[in-house]
């Protein structure tokens, strides 16, 4: 782990150099690969629906979607259904929420739905692109520390790369997790931050081969070009270098539903000593072909990420890891104020904190269970805290998040 840690220190040096380079080429030379890049990505579609958020959804007939441009799923037979789907215990009818019970969707239903046979894909724009360091670069979180590394013993090199971390996991042998999740609309400080909460599946070590599935939502100005909240996915088997990017930004994950688009905005949020929305979020692999799927609350199989994307990830996890995410840029030396979560320690409790609850992993016998021993990992609590609990009404829960900069994180 010393290892690793100096070797992405010098790596955030190195990438801070690219990025210069690059955001200097941009205004001349860089329009060319940036529209090659567009008609890569956006496909003909078969209807487009304006969202009231400002995005266009393209429905995409379900085989020109980008996933087959994948070299290793050229010749791929698409599986509209999972051979299999776990079952464990069901919370799903407890009413902890609203008074109105309303269901969480996307904003862009408001506007229209994507017929039979196509999928819902999320227009990338030209700004969108233009944001991103680099064209290569859109789409990708960064390389460094995009994951906690609970084991590391080299906390502060960690803490330089600015991303904080609050999270609940586990280790051992994993096919899948679960877990319903409140939605809240943190603030960012500055562009180039962002504030998810998410669950990862992770295989592998944290060296060069990580291999990660990560779904949830996040608030994100510069993936994004606003402040909205937007239900998302990323995947890597390569600790975040050339494999892998958000939501269908690049070839990999396969999508058949055509109810949800992934990065599309999230309707109701959670407001503070008041209505509270939650999302479920389970992934999980099938024991025969061995995709790892994806469902969307209760009925929602949005799609599934073909095991030859992976490589430890082809055979299970090794750990699950649910909580949030946050860059700290520290730009005028201070602690950021972005949020993460609704902005509240754990402490303030159900209402008014951000929560997962209904926490189930997929054992080796492929059912649902709550985790035994729940470990938790935050950098600097003061920022950022996190806390486990059990009830019969919520099985394992974890509350999570805070403000950032206060008195006590300066
Ligand atoms: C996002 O929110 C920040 C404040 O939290 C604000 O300064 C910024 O203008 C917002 N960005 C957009 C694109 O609305
Ligand atoms: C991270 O850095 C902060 C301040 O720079 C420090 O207070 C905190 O103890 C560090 N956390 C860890 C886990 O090393």
């Amino acid at each position: 782990m010393m290892e690793l840690n100096r070797f992405s220190c010098f790596a955030v040096v190195l990438c801070v150099t690219v990025i210069m380079a690059a955001r200097s080429s941009h205004a001349a030379g860089n329009e060319f690969e940036v529209v090659k890049h567009l008609n890569r990505l956006n496909k003909p579609s078969v209807k487009s629906i304006k969202s009231p958020d400002g995005d266009i959804i393209d429905c995409v007939h379900i085989s020109h979607q980008s996933a087959f441009d994948h070299p290793s799923l050229k010749n791929h037979k698409i599986q509209m259904r999972p051979n299999f789907h776990p079952e464990g215990v069901n919370y799903e009818s407890m009413k902890v929420l609203s008074e109105k019970q309303e269901t969480v969707t996307q904003l862009w239903h408001l506007n229209g739905n994507c017929p039979q046979g196509t999928i819902p894909i999320r227009r990338t724009k030209k700004e969108d692109v233009l944001r991103a360091s680099s064209v290569k670069k859109y789409g990708k979180k960064s390389r460094v520390s995009a994951v906690a590394h609970p084991n590391s013993i080299d906390l502060d090199l960690i803490n330089q790369s600015g991303h904080q971390h609050a999270i609940a996991y586990v280790e051992g042998e994993f096919y899948g997790a679960k877990a319903t999740m409140n939605v809240w609309d943190p603030q960012i400080q500055q562009p180039n931050e962002f504030s998810l909460s998410q669950i990862w599946l992770l295989g592998g070590s944290f060296a060069e081969d990580l291999n990660s599935i990560e779904a949830g939502w996040q608030v994100s100005p510069d993936l994004y070009g606003d402040n909205n909240t937007r239900f998302f996915t990323y995947w890597t088997s390569d600790a975040y270098q050339a494999t892998g990017c958000y939501n269908l930004l690049c070839s990999g994950f396969i999508q058949i539903n055509n109810q949800i688009a992934l990065g599309a905005s999230i309707s109701p949020i959670s407001k503070y000593h008041s209505s509270q929305y939650d999302i479920s979020i389970l992934i999980w692999k099938d024991p025969e072909q061995g995709n790892w799927w994806m469902q969307f609350g209760n009925g929602n199989v949005i799609g599934y990420w073909p095991a030859s994307l992976f490589s430890y990830l082809t055979d299970k996890a090794s750990m699950i890891q649910w909580g949030g995410e946050v860059v700290n840029s520290a730009s005028d030396g201070q602690h950021t104020t972005t949020q993460m979560g609704s902005g509240h320690f754990p402490e303030e409790g159900f209402g008014k904190s951000s929560y997962f609850r209904n926490v189930q992993i997929v054992d080796g016998s492929n059912s649902l269970r709550a985790p035994k021993d729940i470990d938790t990992y935050t950098e600097q609590p003061n920022c950022y805290d996190v806390q486990t609990g059990k009830s019969d009404g919520w099985g394992s829960y974890i509350y999570y998040g805070g403000p950032g900069r206060n008195s006590n994180c300066p």
